[in-house]
């Protein structure tokens, strides 16, 4: 089989990111050659999407020509130009889809716009060798329960408001934590030691993360200590998510779970996933923390998967999807 070389760019939201993998070859095995990445900050508040999309402008030529240079290769050497096409927000995307556009046009080679959410998932099939899982995907704007069904990835669950990382963000926000505010909930936790009762909401397969924010500051407010309630806060949101993760996998039928997202880089997560697994006789894969964040790196690989497929992106088609539905994604490369 031919060697296939993809450079996929990532900038749904606040990562601007270039990975380029490789598959085909001896052994048929997917390779990541290069991932790099420049991550926007907000100075304060939340994410200003024409401010992190001007900041991704100015970083992606620098980042594409490192990654190329990590593969030692040049654009014309690529078999496909891959980037997130979404969901994401507007002006990053576009971005993104307009790098993409450039790159691909000046090589002279296909585009392919990719899924950012399967990209999630497939990294992992990709990289850790499980077949068929269902993938706890936990971002910061997202947080879903996808699997394999009738030719396409179905969201089985997902939160009925904000993302879990979304709610850590915010919780950590207010509270006066550094931003992103997972890690720093997760050091904090670490040194709780009471369980505070917050809200644990579930239903069916779908959870819902604004009532426990609420409860949580409250309970900061009332003089509750911050590792207390780090600590209760990563129990309670992390139960559910590996709940509904269960509950899911007892439905299609499959004994292999996935983790990605931001999110997924939480050792309590994984202990509480990877603990659910083995109840149930299932096995639990976590990526790298570098392929859990957004990353060019999965843009690549799902863009070398597609283009095997034969699946490219003509250039008139190839306009941004703000509200791409992960089962919107008609699944012809497995
Ligand atoms: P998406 O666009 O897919 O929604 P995102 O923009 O939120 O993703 P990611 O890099 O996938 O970006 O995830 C970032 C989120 O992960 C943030 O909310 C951050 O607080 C959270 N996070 C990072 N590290 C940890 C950790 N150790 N524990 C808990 N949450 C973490
Ligand atoms: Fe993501």
């Amino acid at each position: 089989m031919a060697r296939t070389l993809v450079l996929g760019i990532e900038s749904t939201a606040h990562t601007a990111s270039v990975g380029v993998a490789s598959s085909g070859g001896r052994g048929g095995a997917f390779r990541v050659l290069s991932n790099r990445s420049a991550v926007w900050r907000p100075p304060k508040g939340g994410i200003h999407p024409r401010e992190a999309a001007n900041a991704h402008a100015e970083s992606l030529p620098g980042l594409i020509r490192g990654a190329l240079g990590d593969a030692r290769a040049k654009a014309r050497d690529m078999s496909a130009v891959a980037f997130a096409q979404g969901p994401g927000l507007g002006p990053c995307l576009r971005t993104g889809a307009s790098a993409a556009r450039a790159l691909a046009l000046t090589a002279g080679v296909p585009l392919v716009g990719v899924n950012h959410c399967v990209a999630h998932l497939e990294v992992g099939r990709a990289l850790l060798g499980c077949e068929d899982p269902v993938l706890l995907y936990a971002s910061g704007g997202n947080t879903q329960v996808i699997a394999f069904a009738g030719g396409r990835y179905r969201v089985f669950g997902e939160t009925l408001d904000i993302g879990v990382g979304n709610m850590l963000d915010k919780f950590g926000r207010e509270a006066g934590l550094p931003f992103p505010a997972g890690p720093a909930i997760e050091r904090l936790a670490s040194r709780g030691s009471k369980l505070l009762p917050l809200p644990y909401s579930v239903k069916g397969m779908d959870v819902a993360y604004s009532g426990m924010l609420t409860a949580a500051l409250q309970m900061r407010r009332d003089g509750e200590r911050m590792e207390d309630i780090a600590l209760s806060i990563q129990e309670v949101a992390f139960a559910m998510l590996v709940e509904v993760a269960e509950r899911a996998m007892a439905h299609v039928g499959r004994d292999e779970l996935l983790l990605g997202g931001g999110v997924a880089a939480n050792a309590r997560l994984v202990e509480m996933a990877g603990t659910m697994a083995r109840e149930r006789g299932a096995e639990s894969f976590v990526p790298e923390r570098r392929f859990c964040v957004d990353n060019g790196a999965m843009i690549a690989v799902l863009g070398a998967m597609m283009l095997g497929a034969g699946v490219t992106t003509p250039v008139g088609g190839s306009a941004v999807r703000q509200r791409f539905r992960t089962d919107e994604v008609e699944v012809s490369w497995r």
